[in-house]
């Protein structure tokens, strides 16, 4: 049986890719299937937390005992995300692999193939974890995620302290078998100068590493 070491902790994590429509037929997305996403809802569930999913187009099933919020563009997400924070929110995990673009312009009709505009014109989207933390309701927790495919440790250093994170989980990509769409994954957990590598296993087993790790260092209200 999981220790409840999460015990009336709200979490919040978002997972999956996000889809970037260019018509009602095609969009722009990623290679993300939601997946350690949904074992981190399952193992913060497990541990005893409250939690909230909102996932973009993902096929895995919500874990029980795992409240499930679907969205389908980072905009949509953002909106949701920042909406959850009505509730007070002790954790943010942003574990979703955010589309950084978006088409520029949305067709409610289907384009004829010559009719798309090439280039195609985007947009950036908006920072999910930057809006979360700078959030006068910021969650006392922000764990962001990182994939890397060189640099690892530094990258995902200053990518945190920009985006506000207090940790930063970073997984190496070069690997097919490993991370983004895999079944397994690993990955080093970094806290300001603390770095924890988690060897290669399964996705279930690194989101209950996670937890664990994120239960030592969260100073639970008595
Ligand atoms: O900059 P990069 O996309 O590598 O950062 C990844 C981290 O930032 C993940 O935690 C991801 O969920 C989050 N992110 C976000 N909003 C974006 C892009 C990334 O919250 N628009």
């Amino acid at each position: 049986l999981a220790e409840k070491t999460l015990r009336g902790q709200r979490v919040l994590i978002t997972a999956g890719p996000t889809w970037e429509a260019i018509d009602p037929a095609r969009g722009l997305s990623n290679r993300a299937s939601g997946r350690q996403g949904f074992a981190l809802s399952q193992a913060c569930a497990e541990a005893g937390a409250e939690v909230l999913l909102i996932t973009g187009p993902t096929h895995e099933q919500t874990p029980p005992g795992v409240s499930r919020l679907d969205v389908l563009s980072a905009r949509d997400m953002l909106t949701a995300c920042l909406q959850a924070l009505d509730r007070p929110t002790d954790i943010f995990i942003a574990n979703a692999a955010v589309a950084d673009h978006r088409p520029s312009h949305f067709s409610a009709q289907k384009l004829s193939k010559t009719a798309i505009a090439n280039p195609l014109p985007l947009s950036i989207n908006p920072d999910i974890v930057s809006a979360v933390h700078r959030d006068s309701r910021r969650p006392r927790y922000i764990v962001a995620f990182a994939a890397e495919t060189h640099d690892h440790l530094a990258t995902a250093g200053t990518k945190a302290q920009r985006k506000g994170a207090d940790v930063i989980v970073v997984n190496d990509i070069n690997s097919a078998e490993l991370g983004m769409g895999a079944a397994e994954n690993a990955c080093s957990i970094l806290q300001g100068e603390r770095v924890l590598h988690i060897p290669r296993c399964s996705k279930i087993d690194l989101a209950r590493h996670l937890v664990r790790h994120l239960s030592s260092f969260i100073s639970l209200p008595g």
